[in-house]
Formats: structure tokens, sequence, C-alpha cells
């Protein structure tokens, strides 16, 4: 059986049209909400991801506020820029891309980033609330899976979900929302990483793989059962003379094997990357409805 491949451009459109709508009602009461971006250094890949964010933000009529920081800038200067930034009413959400240049300390520069403004859901209070199953911004990634699983029709209660990786920004965070007793959730979870024994054992076994790995051709036809769902959250560039860029990019999935075994799986590119921007842009727009109510 060939998979239904999640057309995750699509998804991202009918959502992004809605939020449109919303944020035209929110100008005709005088709300524009608003997205500060902030990127440090040159990295060509965090680049284009900013350069994507701020288009989206335009297309929609969110306000964004591009800050394009030198590879060298100091801590201190950061620190005053996301302070300036927590203290500006036009801006509703605060967008550090990740990761920083490495003299900088990260951490402290999530910390600083207030929580209403923490439309990544990266802050320690917001990824507490996470957690406990307490309304909080959702990280943008994880939040997107869901989102495309639920509008393709995935049942995800009861389901058994392999999530492949742990990191911070995907692995972690999509492992707790799985596992909330919500919609988002009732799932039961297995979080596979590197010191895993045998990984195949475990993605064998899985109604849904969640493959965020960041390393191609980590999940295999051999390696997944027939029917199986899969979300893959790799981008990972791959030399290939025959691209002008020298480059193509590829996902953490052996898509053309697994594909052939799947009954839905998302390509690479056009499968959850379009999800992380629209979630980024909900959360601006639902951050500036929360600031004019609270004004009211
Ligand atoms: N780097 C990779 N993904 C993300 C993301 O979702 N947000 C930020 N701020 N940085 C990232």
């Amino acid at each position: 059986m060939a998979a239904t491949i999640i057309d995750g451009k699509q998804v991202a459109a009918d959502m992004r049209a809605e939020l449109k709508d919303k944020v035209a009602k929110l100008k005709e009461e005088g709300i524009v909400p608003g997205l500060a971006v902030v990127l440090v250094g040159d990295d060509p890949a965090s680049r284009s991801y900013v350069t994507a964010k701020e288009r989206a933000c335009e297309e929609l009529g969110i306000f964004s506020d591009d800050n394009r920081l030198a590879e060298d800038t100091s801590q201190e200067d950061l620190m005053a820029l996301v302070d300036k930034l927590n203290n500006d009413a036009k801006i509703n959400g605060i967008l550090v891309q990740l990761p920083l240049p490495k003299h900088l300390n990260e951490s402290e520069v999530l910390l600083a980033i207030d929580p209403n403004k923490d439309v990544d859901g990266f802050h320690p209070i917001n990824v507490g609330k996470m957690v406990v199953g307490e309304d909080a911004f959702l990280p943008c990634t994880p939040h997107g899976i869901i989102h495309l699983l639920k509008r393709s029709g995935v049942e995800l209660s009861g389901a058994e979900v392999v999530v492949v990786g742990r990191s911070n920004i995907v692995g972690k965070p999509i492992a707790n929302m799985l596992i909330q007793k919500n919609d988002m959730g009732n799932a039961t979870v297995t979080v596979c990483h590197t010191r895993t024994k045998d990984l195949a054992s475990h993605t064998k076994r899985a109604d849904i793989i969640i493959a965020a790995a960041g390393r191609p051709n980590t999940v295999t036809a051999d390696m997944v059962k027939d029917g199986v769902v899969v979300i893959d959250v790799g981008v990972n560039r791959v030399e290939d003379a025959t691209k002008k860029k020298g480059y193509r990019l590829v996902g953490d999935v052996d898509f053309e094997g697994v594909k052939e075994k799947a009954s839905l799986i998302t390509p690479v590119p056009g499968g959850v990357g379009p999800m992380t921007i629209t979630m980024l842009l909900y959360n601006t727009v639902e951050s500036a409805e929360k600031a004019a109510k609270s004004k009211t």
C-alpha cells in the first residue's frame, strides 16, 4: 500500500486563512499583532527560517520587527534588546532564533523573555505549564504536528506513538503533549534517542512514528509496520551536484522506502515545516488577543 502524503502546505494554508480573518477583525478594533524576530549571526539555515517567518507575518497583516545582530554580539547587548522588546507594547511575541552562537548563554536569554510574549513556548514557565496541562504557549513544531495529525483524521487516543529524538524543541515537548489527558493526547508514548539499544524494536510496533533525530535515514522501511503514520521532522542538507545550490533537503525518514508501507506520511520539505511557522503566527495572534483583553 502506498501512503497518502500529508500536505503540510495545504493544512498550513487553511489555518493561515483562518488566522488572516482573525487579524483583520482585530484590526477593526485597532489591534495589530506584532512579532519581534531576533537573529544573531549568519547561519544560512537560520537566516532562511527567519526570512520565512517574517514573510508569513506580512502575508497575514502581523507587524514584524526584524532584529538581525552580528555574530559577535555580546550577551549584555542581546539581553538589553530582549528587555526593550519585553517593554514594547507593539510587540506581542518575541522569537530568538536558535541555536545562538556558542559564546552566548541561551538559557539566560530564554529566561529573560516575558513569558506572556514567549510565542515559541521555550520559557521554563511555559514549559512547566505545558507539562502540568495548564494553558500556555505551546512550542510551535510539536503543536503543528498535533494539528497535522488531527486534521488528517489520525486517532491519537490510545495510539502507540514512538518519538525518535529528545530535543527540547521537538522530542521532549511532543512526548509531553501526546500524553496529556485531553484531546491533544491520551496516546501511549515511547521516546527513543541515541542511547536506545534497539530502535527498530520500538519503531516496528508504533502506530505513529515522529522522527526528530536530525539524521537522514534514521527510519527505514524495514523498521516500520504496515499502515504506520509517519511524521518526519528532520531537515537535513545532503550534497547533490544536480541541484543549483549543491544540496537538497531530506528528512530523517527514508521517504521512498517507508511510503510503500505507511498509511500516511509527511514529505520534506512541505510537511511539518509550514506548520511550525503557522503555529508561531497562531501564538502571536493569541498573545495579541490576551494583551488586548488584559487592558480592558
Ligand atoms: N530553531 C529551530 N527551530 C526553532 C524554533 O521553533 N524556534 C526558534 N526560536 N528557534 C528554532
